[in-house]
């Protein structure tokens, strides 16, 4: 398929790409939902959808259900764009190998996504000794089924800045040569110990990285007191992983694509006694990127991290289609509303960006 052309020069007006994808969001159910998907169906063409449910979707049967749910949303939120959920299946020690080969085959499931258990939110479920996965993962090494890792240890004796780094070392590595034709995707990846691991792997490997963890460092969790709407897991680290972070995802290199890791709590859930870890980034999720491309003075990759490397990872066509943003200030919402009358602060909530995304006519 022939890639779109992006109109860049030193000076430009504006950008237009080939529609992107997301390859990593929560878009959550209920009213949850139907708040925050227009902002991902907005921006994206498709999206790998999280299973981590309160109750998570662990089968061939329960993601269609959350499918459907997902298309009855967008009805109902009066979303004409087309839009792709892509369905994932949550490990857990119970997991059948055969269900999970069906729902693949079947184009049902697009992945599977591995949770040590009790890593972040909802995971409680996941899986608590990789040596149950076996079957499993032989049939998606098999099948050619990726497997997309949340990459922390949960040992509480070690550092949680830490976790990434430890499970690297201690899990992903065994993992990878014991599996050695199994797709991998380490998602939010927020370290230089992940970047330069999966930069070893010369495309065995792939990461997806987020707009925050490339916009903040972890000092921005203590700025003037605790700050928790920039509390997310795996947590941000220091700077200098902030910048392997920036040089990854400016290095053309194509096992790195956007995963915004979008995971949307209510103000009350987040500003509270035991508050949620998430970051809501969807509604300005390619004006966070946009900017971050261009501070690094690689607006002309940016294409290639949004639309193209994802697709070719997977195994799927780029998008038809382009959109176009536009050099613009465009501020961040403030808030958005659920229809309980809960909200929802994005990240960066009133800052004002230098890209709008366009929408189409
Ligand atoms: O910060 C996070 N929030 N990290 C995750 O891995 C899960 C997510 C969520 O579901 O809220
Ligand atoms: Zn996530």
């Amino acid at each position: 398929m022939k890639v779109g052309k992006s109109i860049i020069s030193n000076n430009i007006k504006e950008l237009i790409i080939r529609r992107p994808d997301d390859w990593h969001v929560h878009l959550r159910e209920g009213l949850l939902l139907e708040a925050v998907l227009p902002f991902t169906a907005r921006q994206f063409a498709r999206a790998i959808v999280m299973p981590n449910l309160t109750e998570p979707v662990t089968n061939t049967i329960e993601a269609e259900g959350y499918r459907s749910l997902i298309l009855k949303a967008l009805a109902k939120e009066n979303v004409t764009r087309e839009f792709i959920p892509l369905m994932t299946a949550y490990l857990t020690d119970m997991t059948k190998a055969s269900d999970l080969a069906r729902g693949y085959s079947e184009g049902i499931f697009a992945a599977a996504k591995l949770y040590p258990a009790n890593s972040t939110t909802n995971s409680a479920h996941g899986v608590s000794d990789m040596a149950k996965l076996k079957a499993v993962l032989n049939k998606m090494e098999d099948i050619g089924m990726p497997l997309l890792i949340h990459g922390e240890v949960t040992d509480a004796a070690v550092d949680v800045f830490d976790r990434e780094a430890v499970f690297i070392r201690k899990i992903l590595k065994p993992l990878i040569n014991e599996y050695p034709k199994l797709k991998v995707v380490l998602e939010h990846i927020t370290t230089s110990d992940a970047v330069d691991f999966v930069s070893s792997m010369k495309g065995k490997v792939a990461a997806t990285i987020t707009a925050h963890h490339l916009i903040i460092n972890r000092n921005s969790l203590f700025q003037g007191g605790f700050q928790p709407h920039n509390y997310c897991l795996p947590v941000a680290k220091r700077e200098r992983h902030r910048m392997a972070l920036r040089k990854a995802v400016t290095s053309g290199d194509p096992w790195f694509f956007l995963g915004t890791d979008s995971a949307p709590h209510t103000i009350k859930d987040k500003e509270t006694n035991c508050g949620c870890a998430g970051i809501f980034s969807a509604p300005s999720a390619l004006e966070l990127y946009a900017t971050v491309f261009e501070e690094e003075g690689v607006i002309e990759k940016f294409e290639n991290f949004a639309s193209i490397y994802g697709p070719a990872y997977y195994g799927l066509e780029i998008n038809a289609g382009t959109v176009t943003l536009t050099r613009e200030e465009c501020m961040v919402p403030q808030r958005v509303t659920v229809a309980d009358g809960t909200e929802i602060k994005p990240f960066l909530a009133g800052k004002v960006l230098g890209w709008r995304l366009k929408d189409k006519p």
